[in-house]
């Protein structure tokens, strides 16, 4: 009987072996590449499942790599994110991630900014381009703002002075500042933009402003072809709302590209249609939806994954497989303009997973 058992046992074993093995030759045979996709909490997964369904629609030549990240406690009582999940992005450099509840007082750093220190995510990208069918009072916007990631405003270092008087430090280094304008530059001159603004407040900030302009300016010098502009940040805001169409890339510290995103994304129909990316050193890079966990809705196929579908295109093009992105945009956009089958919050009244149906449908049938 134990013989037995043993035998079973070690034809299991190579029957997963193989598998393994046949798994990878095809990975290999179709240059397939392997993404990290971390689902995330509440709607995280619902929406995480429509992207995966989409991306077989669209016969994407990606594998996945599932792993969940929740804080654990490193050696000396360091936050970190769980080991298997590093491993992977590690591997991998490219991440798809849902979103991640903070839970307030659960006594660690957010998840998102824990990933963000992790992996160095220095520059975060998003696009902001008007949805046809998807009626806000701005039509025609079209631009990204690339806000700086890693300092500024958020670099935590705080401490009372004496009682009643507290300190927030600033810190602009003229590295990050380089970085960032780089990152914006050949932004705009490898997606065909014309042109880069540096937002700013050199004027009351002088020396920490000041030094993120002057590297802007330096950065400038070495790509003519892109035209460069500074703009004070109330500036931007004032002008934004009144015509953002004259407005391309921006670049602009930490704080100022946390508001002003979120500015843009409500002139398209807010964090619910629009795309983000994370960008890294050493070629890392996670894209993410912006919205939250939606715990309203979780579980109810109520969720709409058109912010975490469209980070997911910006990924295929992040990855040079700009056709399937192509594809799977064009199917999402035609989905939103007939307004046939639209999640709730789009105005219809379909589950995410009949919106889901409706573009791998489309996504078919441009093959
Ligand atoms: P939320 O974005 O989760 O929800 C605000 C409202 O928008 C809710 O009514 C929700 O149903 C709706 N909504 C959001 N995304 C939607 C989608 N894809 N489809 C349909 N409806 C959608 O913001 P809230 O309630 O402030 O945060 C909930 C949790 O999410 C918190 O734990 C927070 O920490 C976390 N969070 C995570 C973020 C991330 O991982 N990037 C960003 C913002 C919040």
């Amino acid at each position: 009987c134990l013989g037995m058992h043993w035998s079973s046992m070690m034809i299991l074993l190579v029957l997963k072996c193989l598998s393994q093995i046949i798994f990878y030759c095809i990975c290999f045979a179709f240059q397939m590449q392997t993404v990290t996709i971390i689902p995330g909490d509440g709607i995280g997964p619902e929406i995480s499942t429509s992207v995966i369904k989409i991306f077989e629609a669209a016969k994407v030549p990606i594998q996945w790599e599932e792993r969940n990240v929740t804080a654990i406690k490193g050696p000396g009582g360091k936050w970190m994110i769980p080991p298997e999940a590093k491993e992977s992005m590690d591997k991998s450099k490219i991440g798809l991630k849902g979103p991640l509840k903070t839970p307030i007082a659960a006594g660690h750093p957010s998840m998102n900014l824990l990933l963000r220190k992790t992996f160095d995510l220095y520059a975060n990208v998003r696009p902001c381009v008007s949805i046809e069918g998807y009626k806000t009072p701005y039509t025609d916007v079209d631009l990204v703002t690339i806000r700086e990631n890693t300092e500024g405003e958020y670099s935590g270092i705080e401490h009372v002075i004496v009682d009643g008087v507290v300190q927030s430090i600033k810190l602009i280094t003229e590295e990050a500042s380089r970085r960032i304008a780089e990152y914006a530059f050949e932004y705009a001159r490898n997606n065909q933009r014309n042109s880069v603004t540096a937002v700013h407040k050199a004027n009351i900030m002088r020396m920490s402003d000041g030094l993120f302009l002057r590297k802007c300016r330096e950065v400038a010098e070495n790509f003519k072809d892109v035209k460069f502009t500074e703009m004070y940040l109330d500036t931007v805001c004032l002008n934004m709302v009144q015509d953002p169409t004259q407005f391309d890339v921006l670049v602009m510290p930490n704080l100022y590209g946390d508001i002003l995103s979120d500015l843009c994304a409500g002139l398209i129909g807010g964090l619910g249609v629009t795309p983000s990316g994370n960008i890294g050193a050493n070629g890392v890079a996670i894209f993410e939806s912006v919205h939250g966990t939606a715990p309203d809705i979780a579980g109810m196929d109520l969720a709409n994954p058109t912010a975490l579908l469209l980070s997911a295109v910006m990924m295929l093009r992040h990855m040079g497989l700009h056709g399937h992105a192509k594809k799977i945009e064009t199917a999402c956009f035609d989905t939103i303009r007939d307004k046939k089958v639209l999640t709730k919050d789009l105005g219809g009244n379909s589950k995410c997973s009949e919106f889901t149906a409706e573009i791998c449908r489309r996504v078919q049938d441009l093959d």
